[in-house]
């Protein structure tokens, strides 16, 4: 008797750990502990044993009746449960949904691009801070307080001596100071002008390169900025050297790049002249080189700095400097 209960109890359980559905669990229910279940005959059963066995057969089939009706509960439990994952809209089925993944910004490109052309040319790359001392950004560059050459630039002080970087060049000081010659560095980063129009963003992004050792000529320079003119664009892009004027470079000159648009025809993008203007540069000013300690008799050197938003637009054709922070994706996802 006690034995056939435990069967029974062990046959239950089976069942309604395999049992998914809730008329599953309801049948068994019914076949067990319904009223001509297998327990009801069993307790049945127990009435017609010896006196002295009744005690404790009766207990077990208690036991075992309320063994089963506590598994049978937590079985519709078990099942409800996974039935409210089901409806809370999960298939298993449908394929994974794409993540887009991101592109470089079109000013991230070109800098790079830009960059590897100089690193090749054995160039090292450095950066410098955006907030500025108005030491670096100007007076270190030949450029004094109250001097007129400030205005060729719009500044935004954060205090009296302390600007946004109107320009990468406070990088030359910045480096010069701390090395010997020969110095030969790039410097990558955003600039900062008081400025906003179709061809002006108050931020914007500049490249500036510096090189200082013996015996350096305005042909080195002609030279690099020719070479790099040819990478960035084709070997067939004509350059000419325009003299100008900046307060850390003597002789200074522009560097215009035949129009890439027109082909020197004269179009809306080069106004007409059939050039367009991609970078300043010249000879380090002898007293840029001795605000930092070099020997102006033994050192001479070039620097340039390009504007990459230009850079780049003449690189994509793209004919609005401010496409390039607004976030558009269609924009951006062009690139
Ligand atoms: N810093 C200058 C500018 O922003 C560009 C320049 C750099 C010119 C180095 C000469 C030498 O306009």
């Amino acid at each position: 008797m006690v034995e056939s209960i435990d069967q029974i109890r062990a046959a239950a359980l089976k069942e309604i750990d395999t049992a998914t559905t809730v008329d599953a669990v309801q049948d068994i229910n019914t076949r067990y502990l319904g009223r001509k279940g297998l327990m009801t005959q069993a307790l049945r059963a127990v009435s017609q044993l010896p006196a002295d066995d009744r005690p404790a057969a009766g207990r077990k089939a208690n036991e075992v009746k309320q063994a089963i009706a506590a598994a049978c509960l937590a079985a519709l439990e078990r099942i409800e449960r996974d039935g409210a994952d089901q409806s809370a809209g999960i298939d298993v089925s449908l394929p994974g949904r794409k993540t887009a993944p991101g592109s470089r910004h079109p000013i991230t490109l070109i800098t790079t691009r830009i960059c590897d052309i100089f690193t090749r040319m054995g160039f090292e790359v450095v950066e410098g801070p955006e907030v500025e001392s108005d030491y670096y950004n100007f007076e270190a560059l030949n450029i004094p307080k109250d001097h007129p050459a400030r205005d060729m630039q719009d500044t935004f002080y954060v205090s009296d001596d302390i600007v946004l970087r109107t320009h990468t060049s406070p990088t030359q000081p910045r480096v010069m100071e701390k090395r010997q010659p020969p110095v030969r560095i790039i410097a990558p980063g955003k600039v900062y002008r008081c400025d906003s129009d179709i061809t002006h963003t108050p931020m914007f992004h500049q490249v500036e390169g510096l090189l200082v050792d013996e015996n350096v000529s305005f042909g080195d320079l002609k030279g690099t900025l020719t070479s790099f003119v040819h990478q960035m664009f084709d070997t067939q892009t004509r350059v000419r050297f325009r003299p100008s004027f900046f307060p850390f470079t003597e002789p200074s000159a522009e560097v215009d790049i035949l129009c890439v648009i027109c082909r020197g025809k004269g179009c809306r993008v080069c106004s007409q002249t059939g050039w367009l203007e991609i970078l300043g540069s010249g000879m380090v000013h002898p007293a840029v080189l001795e605000n930092v300690g070099y020997d102006t008799a033994r050192y001479t050197g070039f620097a340039f700095g390009m504007g990459v938003e230009r850079i780049a637009m003449l690189k994509y054709g793209i004919d609005d400097i401010r496409r390039y922070y607004e976030n558009d994706i269609r924009f951006l996802r062009q690139f």
